[in-house]
């Protein structure tokens, strides 16, 4: 099973993607993460990363294919993947096709998670994150219920330094501009599902999950 996560910043990708990976068993590559750890760790990539990060702009797009082409060679991708926040540009988009139609795994489909933008910002700014698992939270619609804590591992939660209004704006222009395209590139080759990314996130999960059986 080979998927690609679309959808505007704090549409949900990130949160389907680990429902999704706890179903199928199946890896998360999660461009975001692996550069937010880079960052973590201080490498040199780390530090070039941050520079555009905190603007809210992409990172180099050779920085990112880099990361994405070593990661897709591990044996863990072998019975598929769900990349999230990849890609993100045509561009990347064509460099993933090339990647993939090397090794024979073409993707199957892209879930375009689509929310409206005035929801967009307070599912950024609310957001919490835990520093030991990953697992996400929001202030004003699923806080972690024992406060500053994650409910599931007890790691402290951390806000995003790009979860900040002014780089929000910026990320969501970015998307608009150089991502929402991505649409249209998908759907010309047939793979692409909309699915409303309002409502419960188990209702939304129900609706990915629905697509995916159908190309099982
Ligand atoms: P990245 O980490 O990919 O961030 P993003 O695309 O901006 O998306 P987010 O992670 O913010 O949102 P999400 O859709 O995952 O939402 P989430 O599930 O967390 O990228 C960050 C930066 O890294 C980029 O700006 C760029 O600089 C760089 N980068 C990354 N990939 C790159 C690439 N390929 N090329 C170049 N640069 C790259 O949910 C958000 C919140 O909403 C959470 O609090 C969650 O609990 C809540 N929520 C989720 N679902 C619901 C729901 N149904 N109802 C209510 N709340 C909900
Ligand atoms: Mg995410």
């Amino acid at each position: 099973m080979r998927i690609v996560m679309l959808g505007a910043p704090g549409a949900g990708k990130g949160t389907q993607a680990k429902k999704l990976i706890e179903k199928y068993k199946i890896p998360q590559i999660s461009t975001g993460d692996i550069l937010r750890q880079s960052v973590a760790e201080g490498t040199p990539l780390g530090k070039e990363a941050k520079s555009y990060m905190d603007k809210g702009e992409l990172v180099p797009d050779k920085v990112v294919l880099g990361l994405v082409e070593e990661r897709l060679k591990q044996g863990d991708c072998g019975k598929g993947f769900i990349l999230d926040g990849f890609p993100r540009n045509t561009a990347q988009a064509e460099a993933l096709d090339g990647m993939l139609s090397k090794i024979n795994m073409p993707l199957q489909l892209a879930v375009s998670v689509d929310v409206p933008f005035e929801d967009l910002m307070k599912r950024l700014t609310g957001r919490r994150t835990c520093r030991s698992c990953g697992q996400m939270y929001n202030v004003h619609f699923s806080p972690s219920k024992t406060g500053g804590k994650c409910d599931k591992c007890g790691g402290e939660l951390y806000q995003r330094d790009d979860d900040r209004e002014e780089t929000i704006r910026k990320r969501l222009q970015v998307y608009e501009s150089q991502t929402a395209p991505l649409i249209g590139y998908y759907s010309g080759k047939g793979i692409v599902r909309r699915i409303p990314g309002t409502g419960s996130i188990d209702d939304i999960f129900g609706k990915i999950t629905a697509e995916i059986e159908k190309i099982k």
